[in-house]
């Protein structure tokens, strides 16, 4: 297909890695990088051809069992210590994955990764994304959440300067060149449930805005939706995907944490997907704070069922019970501990691929089959 690969082998890096001291993560470092990216452009073909949409819920996701399927890579300083909370579309055959990745001091940039299985990346060793402006200083730019409108790309993330999250918005043709538009809702202020200091649980947090999935098609009464909030959700909408208004504060929002798998928060996942009844299936990510037999902190995934329009206050349904919840080693310990945090959803050669972060450090991968 015409790009360099620069394919490192296993006891090159397992080497290096033990020369660091850092005999644990040489466990799966075998690294495919690359130094030319794909040539995406307006008129790469989208989605799998054969793609078939889904009913709400979707079931049956399964951990792969070579799970984490992307680790840290020691050679590139700013994806060297955790690598995770992936968004994923599926573009001329193949899966790409836009990706959080950290360095030793915690700064985040997002990279590119790109596969024709589902489950082996190759990656560009540049980011794609980094942090360059006042609010993104330090803390970086991180949990991108992409889709794809008329051929450009949108993408959400968090500016994080260190102290205060903020929505941020970027655009782009070809998934490498980012244009950056800056903080959604500068003015926006958020209230926090602090469930873990009961005397004073409703945090304000001024300016604070993170976790932002929209819709990617325009609703029938001419605007397009977002969700976003990482503990009670709220509405945003926008003609033309640049500029967002929503309500601050005060307002009601439009979910929060209902079921008791996810009393802690609730913050989304992957853009919502298109139903074969025309309504929107939004993963999304909970924290549980203990009851039900849910370990206080942990992160599962769970579903709901939209209709921006039809139902502009609150969601049609909610399953229950959590899709997937931290299993593997890597889910457990991690630079947070219990982690499964869900970010890409894809239909590729009949399987949906979900994509998520285990443990806040690496990336892994659970499958379902494609609805009758
Ligand atoms: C590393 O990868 C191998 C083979 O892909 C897999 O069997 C193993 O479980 C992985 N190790 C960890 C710690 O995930
Ligand atoms: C991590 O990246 C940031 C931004 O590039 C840089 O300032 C910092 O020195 C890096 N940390 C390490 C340990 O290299
Ligand atoms: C960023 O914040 C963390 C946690 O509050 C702190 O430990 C770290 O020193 C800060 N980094 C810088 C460079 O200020
Ligand atoms: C768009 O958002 C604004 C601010 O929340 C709200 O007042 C307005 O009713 C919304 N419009 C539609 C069509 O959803």
């Amino acid at each position: 297909m015409g790009f360099s690969l620069r394919i490192r082998s296993f006891i090159f890096i397992a080497l290096w890695n033990i020369l660091l001291g850092n005999v644990q993560a040489a466990v799966n470092s075998s690294v495919s990088s690359s130094d030319t990216p794909p040539v995406i452009t307006k008129d790469t073909p989208e989605n799998d051809p054969n793609y078939k949409a889904p009913l709400f819920p979707l079931l049956g996701f399964e951990p792969y069992a070579n799970n984490p399927i992307m680790s840290p890579n020691p050679a590139n300083n700013w994806e060297s210590a955790y690598l995770y909370n992936p968004s994923a579309i599926v573009l001329d055959d193949k899966v790409f994955l836009l990706y959080r990745a950290q360095n030793k001091t915690k700064t985040s940039s997002i990279g590119l990764a790109w596969s024709s299985d589902g489950y082996h990346f190759t990656r560009y060793n540049k980011p794609i994304l980094e942090g360059t402006e006042w609010y993104e200083h330090i803390g970086g730019c991180e949990d991108p959440r992409v889709v794809r409108i008329d051929g450009t790309f949108y993408l959400t993330y968090t500016g994080y300067d260190n102290t205060t999250a903020r929505l941020c918005l970027a655009t782009s043709t070809d998934l490498v060149h980012w244009e950056k538009h800056g903080p959604l809702f500068p003015d926006f202020t958020d209230l926090w449930f602090n469930w873990q200091n009961p005397q004073n649980n409703a945090v304000v947090r001024k300016g604070w805005s993170k976790s932002g999935a929209i819709i990617p098609e325009r609703q029938p009464n001419g605007y397009y939706y977002m969700h976003f909030g990482d503990s009670r959700w709220f509405t945003a909408n926008s003609t033309d995907l640049i500029h967002w208004q929503t309500t601050n504060i005060g307002g009601t929002p439009f979910a929060q944490p209902l079921t008791v798998w996810e009393q802690g928060l609730i913050e989304p996942g992957p853009p919502p997907i298109k139903t074969r009844d025309g309504k929107w299936l939004q993963i999304y990510n909970g924290q549980a704070t203990g009851p039900g037999g849910y370990k206080p902190t942990a992160y599962g995934t769970g579903e709901m069922l939209l209709d921006p329009v039809n139902s502009p206050d609150a969601p049609l349904a909610r399953l229950e019970r959590p899709v997937l919840e931290p299993s593997a080693k890597t889910d457990i310990e991690g630079q947070v501990d219990n982690v499964v945090f869900s970010e890409g959803l894809v239909q590729f050669k009949g399987k949906w691929f979900l994509y998520y972060g285990s443990g806040d450090s690496y990336l892994s991968v659970a499958t379902a089959p494609v609805q009758p």
